[in-house]
């Protein structure tokens, strides 16, 4: 196979800490890539005021095959323009519209769930990736008065949509859960009894695009009874899809059940254009730099990135690793080891490069 080219975006605080782990367990393993860093993050920002240099983005979809990131925000920046620029300008100039956050438990003792077992939490969340109230449209009246107004306006266009219900449907129709067996229900989560023109929208069309899939069920949950289901009882979920903000906010708690963030991996796709991998954490100011952050979303990413590639047993090697890792406890505190970062990370790479 030709090396894939790899755009490598550690970013801010434990980014620079956790992707070079998921670099170093990619060389072990041995899979066919060529990575290439690039320095956009909060220093660089600090440093010449660039956040995305010119023809930044254009540049990452011609010459490389994927992108790895890390994590955007900084103290140092109050506004996080930076991370703005960067990571919603890359989901959004490069049109990612599918945000894929696998949900996974690899051990029981990760769950803070009573009687939650790994076969009970196999689920996948599709988040739509570029609309909603991530646009920022909307505006400021009378700011700093009493009589101010503040617009956030939430975008939801029938292309877009459709095209992430039709992955969602798609996904369902031709993946397995990790025990073999079909997935076989997607699950519609909104907010339509409140938000009746985006929420009707959304209900049409998902009624449209499941008359195409007979075979699979469909099923619709307010998103505020949908985390209380999720906290009380997770084992009926399957392939999961909505909106933006909503996609965030549940992925979120959602990894919470696999043993918190630093457990969480996601690709942001388009299928065809150059995808972007990044783990669902963000910066973890408090914990940067003392080598204590999880690595495992990090590396299960670059994992989720190599079988996007075409690298599936390599990613099939990383995925076995980690779950070795965890069934051994060679894990950093915050899932019940004792290892730092780099520990953590090193004991998978060994473990990739011996088998
Ligand atoms: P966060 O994900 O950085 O941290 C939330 C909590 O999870 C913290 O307690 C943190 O210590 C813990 N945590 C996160 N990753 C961990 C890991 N790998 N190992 C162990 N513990 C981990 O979210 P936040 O605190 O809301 O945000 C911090 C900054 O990150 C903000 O600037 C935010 O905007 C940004 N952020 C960026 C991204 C991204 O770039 N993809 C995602 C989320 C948040
Ligand atoms: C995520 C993050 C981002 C989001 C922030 C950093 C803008 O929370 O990737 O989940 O809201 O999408
Ligand atoms: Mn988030």
């Amino acid at each position: 196979m030709s090396q894939k080219r790899i755009a490598v975006i550690a970013g801010d605080g434990i980014g620079k800490e956790v992707i070079p782990q998921a670099v170093n367990v990619m060389g072990a393993v041995g899979a066919a890539v060529e990575m290439t860093p690039f320095d956009w993050g909060a220093d660089r920002y600090l440093a010449d005021k660039v956040t995305v240099p010119p023809d930044g983005f254009a540049a990452l979809a011609r010459d490389f095959d994927a992108i790895l990131v890390g994590a955007f925000g900084d103290p140092r920046v109050p506004s996080n323009i930076h991370a703005k620029e960067i990571l919603l300008g890359m989901r959004c100039q490069m049109d990612l519209y599918a945000n894929v956050r696998p949900v996974r438990l690899m051990d029981a003792s990760l769950c803070p769930l009573k009687g939650i077992e790994p076969k009970d939490v196999d689920f996948v969340v599709f988040r739509e990736n570029t609309e909603g109230v991530y646009g920022d449209l909307g505006g400021v009246f009378k700011k700093g008065t009493p009589d101010e107004v503040a617009i956030q306006e939430d975008v939801n266009t029938r292309k877009g949509v459709e095209r992430i219900i039709s992955y969602a449907f798609e996904y369902c129709a031709s993946s397995k859960k990790v025990d073999g067996s079909s997935r076989r229900r997607v699950l519609m989560c909104d907010k339509s009894n409140a938000m009746t023109h985006a929420g009707g929208l959304w209900q049409r069309v998902f009624k449209e695009v499941a008359a195409a899939f007979p075979q699979i069920e469909t099923q619709h949950m307010y998103v505020d009874a949908l985390c209380m289901q999720m906290v009380r009882d997770p084992r009926g979920f399957d392939v999961i899809v909505t909106n933006n903000m909503f996609g965030d906010i549940i992925t979120d708690l959602a990894a919470g059940l696999q043993g918190g963030l630093g457990m969480a991996a996601s690709a942001n796709l388009h299928p065809g254009k150059t995808s972007m991998f990044e783990p669902v954490h963000g910066s973890a100011p408090p914990i940067a730099g003392k080598n204590i952050a999880n690595p495992f979303g990090a590396i299960l990413t670059a994992a989720m990135m190599l079988a996007h590639l075409g690298m599936t047993s390599e990613a099939q090697k990383i995925e076995a690793a980690v779950f070795e890792a965890v069934r051994q406890k060679k894990t950093t505190a915050d899932i019940g080891g004792t290892l730092g970062t780099r520990e953590a990370g090193e004991w998978v790479t060994e473990k990739v490069a011996n088998h």
